[in-house]
């Protein structure tokens, strides 16, 4: 049932970019120059006299949100309100019928995010799901939606679950884009042929397990960890941290990296691990920047970068490499390389990596 994994983690991250195919195929149609959602095309009307799109979601589905909401601001200019599920549902926040929510949620069963859904329902909003698991409460309480098409995620540390939801949220800012003419033909034209590479990309990206392994072993007994990442990368350290602490039970933070001169810069000494995502374009200049702040008080650098990169490589005590693309779905890529990096030091920690204490798949109570 592992697939000839050792883990059911392990199995769903490489499960990637068969998983991210699936959920574009039928919908992302390049060569027609087109996206066909069944659940956008019959409420387009809606998302395009949107006021606001409210996303709420928990946890790693949150993240996507996160991402989503870069995605949607940048591409389509639609404004976006990214909210925890839990925090939304109690402390009465403004929403009117010219509002539109998206929920997030891979079980489709999150109690919060469930019962943040009733209420904007009941106050007239137009609600949106995106579920991995079909017909779960969540797919049956919204208004609409669109799965992602990731199949059975096991492993309690979500992976496969949050690369496909960006690739639904994407899709779906692409067409407003298009829909709104927010964007030129071309450029998504170019989009398009972007997203239609990234699942052989993903694939390339994992060619890097040997050395992610190795660099798990230098930092395992770690007792901390920081991750840093600017604009569309800053979700990711957020989903990095979570992953390592989840599973490996390492205190880890996720900031955005010009944050560490407010304050988590005092912690940095030889034992504090940084993980920064330092691909090209998005802000790479700053994040060099940020990596020389972190040298110079000895702190050790575990760099994402840009295949062939430079400047990283000369100040990085390591480097990973994923392929180059466009900005907005770089996360695609980046996020991999974390999902491993905390696999394999929750393995070499003796960490049940499936199923780590205190956590449930599914989080159904409040
Ligand atoms: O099923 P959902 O996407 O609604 O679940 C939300 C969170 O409980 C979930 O993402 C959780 O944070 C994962 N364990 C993260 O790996």
């Amino acid at each position: 049932e592992k697939g000839g994994y050792d883990h059911f983690m392990l199995k769903e991250i490489y499960e990637q970019p068969r998983a991210i195919l699936d959920t574009y195929r039928g919908r992302l149609l390049a060569d027609q120059g087109l996206i066909r959602m069944a659940g956008i095309d019959q409420n387009l009307e809606k998302f395009i006299n949107a006021n606001r799109i409210i996303i709420v979601a928990c946890g790693t589905s949150w993240h996507a949100g996160l991402v989503a909401e870069y995605i949607f601001e940048d591409l389509a200019r639609i404004p976006v309100e990214v909210e925890y599920a839990s925090e939304f549902r109690y402390r009465n926040p403004v929403i009117t019928d010219k509002d539109v929510l998206i929920a997030i949620s891979q079980s489709g069963e999150t109690a919060d995010t469930l019962a943040a859904i009733k209420m904007a329902k009941e106050k007239g909003a137009f609600v949106f799901g995106v579920c991995n698991v079909v017909g779960s409460s969540i797919a049956r309480e919204t208004h609409a939606g669109a799965y992602t098409h990731a199949g059975p995620e096991i492993g309690v540390a979500s992976t496969k679950a949050f690369t496909t939801q960006i690739t639904v949220l994407s899709l779906i800012a692409l067409k407003l884009a298009k829909e709104k003419g927010a964007m030129s033909e071309s450029k998504f034209h170019e989009y398009l042929t972007e997203l239609e590479g990234i699942p052989s990309k993903v694939e390339k990206t994992l060619e890097s397990n040997k050395l992610i392994e190795e660099i798990a072993e230098v930092y395992k007994d770690s007792t901390n960890c920081l991750y840093l990442g600017r604009g569309y990368n800053f979700p990711v350290a957020l989903e990095g941290a979570l992953k390592l602490k989840e599973i490996s039970y390492i205190h880890a933070e996720g900031y955005p990296a010009a944050e560490m001169k407010h304050g988590p810069i005092a912690l940095i000494d030889e034992e504090m691990p940084v993980v920064v995502i330092a691909t090209k374009k998005g802000h790479y200049e700053k994040v060099v920047s940020n990596i020389q702040e972190i040298k110079s008080r000895s702190g050790k650098i575990i760099a994402i970068v840009t295949e062939g990169d430079k400047s990283v490589k000369e100040i990085a005590d390591h480097v990973i490499e994923v392929p180059e693309t466009s900005e907005p779905m770089t996360p695609l890529l980046t996020t991999i390389p974390l999902q491993l990096l905390s696999y394999h030091i929750a393995l070499m920690r003796g960490c049940n990596v499936d199923q780590p204490r205190n956590l449930a798949k599914s989080v159904t109570v409040e």
